[in-house]
C-alpha cells in the first residue's frame, strides 16, 4: 500500500513532516512517501524520505519561464510526480506531455482525476498509477473510501478495462487507518492524503494511526 502525503502549500515544516514520514515508513510494510512544494524537494529528499513532486510541466529544457522541468525535480531528489492534481488541472494533451516529460526524467507517475471516466482516459496515457479524488471531498475529513465507495470501485474497473498494469489509488478526506483499510478493500493500491497529516498537531502520531491497521 502506497501512502503519499501531499503537503500542498500548507504552512507546515516540510522537513519535520518528511522526517516523520521517513520514520513511519521504516516502521511499517506500507510504502510511505511525501510530496512537498517544488522549492522544498531538495531539503526534504535530504532527509532520506521517498520524495515526490506535486507537478511537472509538459516541457523540455528551454525557454519556459515559471515552469517546472521534470529533470530539475528529479535532480533535486524526487523519484516521482503527481500530474493533474485537482488543484493543478491540465488539458488532456498537457497531461500526456507531462507523463512523457516525467518518463524522460525517470520519474514515477500518478495522474489524478475527478471521476472514473477521467480515470479511464488517464490510464490510456500509460502512467504508473492513477488516483481518483472527488474534489468535493478534498480537505473535508470525510473519506472518499467511506463516503463514496462506488467511485473508487468504478475507478478500479475503468483503469483495468484500459490497462491492467496501471495501479489505482484514491484520495480525499482520508485521515485514519480505517480509511486506508477501506480504500484497500475497494481495490485501491494506495492513497493520497494531505490535511490529515500536514495540518495535524502531531504529524508522526497521525501517520502512525494511518499505518497501524496495515
Ligand atoms: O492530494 C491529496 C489531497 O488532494 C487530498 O487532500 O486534505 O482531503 O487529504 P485531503
Amino acid at each position: 500500500m502506497l501512502i503519499l502525503v501531499n503537503l500542498k502549500t500548507y504552512p507546515c515544516d516540510p522537513v519535520a513532516v518528511a522526517e516523520a514520514v521517513r520514520d513511519v515508513d521504516e516502521e511499517t510494510d506500507a510504502r510511505v512517501a511525501v510530496a512537498p512544494q517544488a522549492a522544498h524537494i531538495e531539503r526534504v529528499a535530504a532527509t532520506g524520505v521517498e520524495t515526490w513532486a506535486q507537478h511537472v510541466d509538459p516541457i523540455d529544457y528551454g525557454s519556459n519561464t515559471g515552469h517546472t522541468l521534470a529533470e530539475s525535480v528529479a535532480e533535486a531528489g524526487a523519484v516521482g510526480t503527481l500530474i493533474n492534481h485537482s488543484e493543478q488541472r491540465l488539458k488532456l494533451a498537457d497531461i500526456d506531455g507531462s507523463v512523457r516529460a516525467a518518463e524522460r526524467a525517470g520519474l514515477e507517475t500518478i495522474v489524478c482525476a475527478n471521476n472514473p471516466a477521467q480515470i479511464g482516459a488517464s490510464a490510456a496515457l500509460g502512467p504508473d498509477a492513477v488516483a481518483v479524488e472527488p474534489p468535493e471531498l478534498i480537505g473535508t475529513g470525510t473519506p472518499v473510501s467511506q463516503a463514496d465507495p462506488d467511485v473508487v470501485e468504478d475507478a478500479v474497473d475503468a483503469a483495468s478495462r484500459v490497462d491492467d498494469d496501471v495501479s489505482v489509488l484514491c484520495g480525499a478526506g482520508i485521515s485514519t487507518g480505517d480509511d486506508v483499510v477501506s480504500a484497500g478493500d475497494l481495490g485501491a493500491e494506495g492513497v493520497l492524503l494531505a490535511s490529515g497529516v500536514a495540518k495535524a498537531d502531531d504529524p508522526k502520531a497521525a501517520l502512525e494511526d494511518l499505518v497501524d491497521p496495515l
